[in-house]
């Protein structure tokens, strides 16, 4: 299947999906790395390794967000694309966009949730004092961070953590669970049941 990721910074987990897409068993192919920015580090990367890439600035269309993904659905047009992972995406998507990908759309997020949706989770995280945090990848639904869970994983919380302590072993994990949950996707053994994702085929 041909994926799209889509990233607004570093790009460490879609540098991590092209990684596994090497093997030619992964049965998904990164066919575009897409930002919404044109400083984006990541982009860099995946042109390095032969990815085609596209910047649609979201800068450019300021409060026409149907108009930004408009240009990200054309180039999704170009290149064949059928699965979408976000990758540190930074943009909040339109319930329209979200029902035209229903089912074929993944994100990442770095804590367990439902706990901490949104920003700054590992600061977040600290500041509650939880012993157990992490990461969970989910199909995208209309609220944000809300849709159903594919995947989880849990790392321990430190005494002597601090923020970048926290997230490099959170990020750790991200990256072992984005590709596993991306070729779940890509492979056919994910659905979704009363607003739950179950999954075939995956070892419990
Ligand atoms: C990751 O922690 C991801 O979970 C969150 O944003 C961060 C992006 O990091 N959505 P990277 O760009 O993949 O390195």
């Amino acid at each position: 299947r041909r994926v799209a990721a889509l990233i607004s910074g570093r790009g460490s987990n879609m540098a991590a999906l092209l990684a596994a897409a090497e093997d030619p068993a992964y049965p998904a192919e990164i066919a575009l790395v897409l930002s919404n920015r044109a400083d984006a580090a990541g982009l860099a990367h995946a042109a390095s390794r032969g990815v085609a890439t596209a910047v649609v600035e979201s800068r450019a269309f300021r409060g026409d967000r149907a108009g930004f993904e408009a240009a990200m659905e054309a180039e999704f047009a170009k290149h064949g694309i059928e699965l979408i992972a976000l990758a540190g995406f930074m943009r909040v998507l339109t319930e329209g966009f979200v029902a035209r990908w229903e089912g074929r759309l993944i994100n990442i997020h770095p804590s367990l949730l439902p706990c901490f949706p949104g920003l700054d989770t590992h600061a977040r995280a600290l500041a509650a004092g939880v012993r157990l945090h992490g990461c969970t990848v989910h199909l995208v639904t209309a609220g944000v961070d809300e849709g159903p869970i594919l995947v989880q994983a849990a790392v321990p919380v430190l005494p002597e953590d601090d923020e970048a302590a926290l997230a490099a072993r959170v990020l750790a994990e991200e990256h072992r669970l984005y590709r596993a949950a991306l070729a779940w996707l890509a492979a056919g053994q994910v659905r979704v049941e009363a607003g739950r994702a179950v999954l075939s085929g995956v070892p419990a």
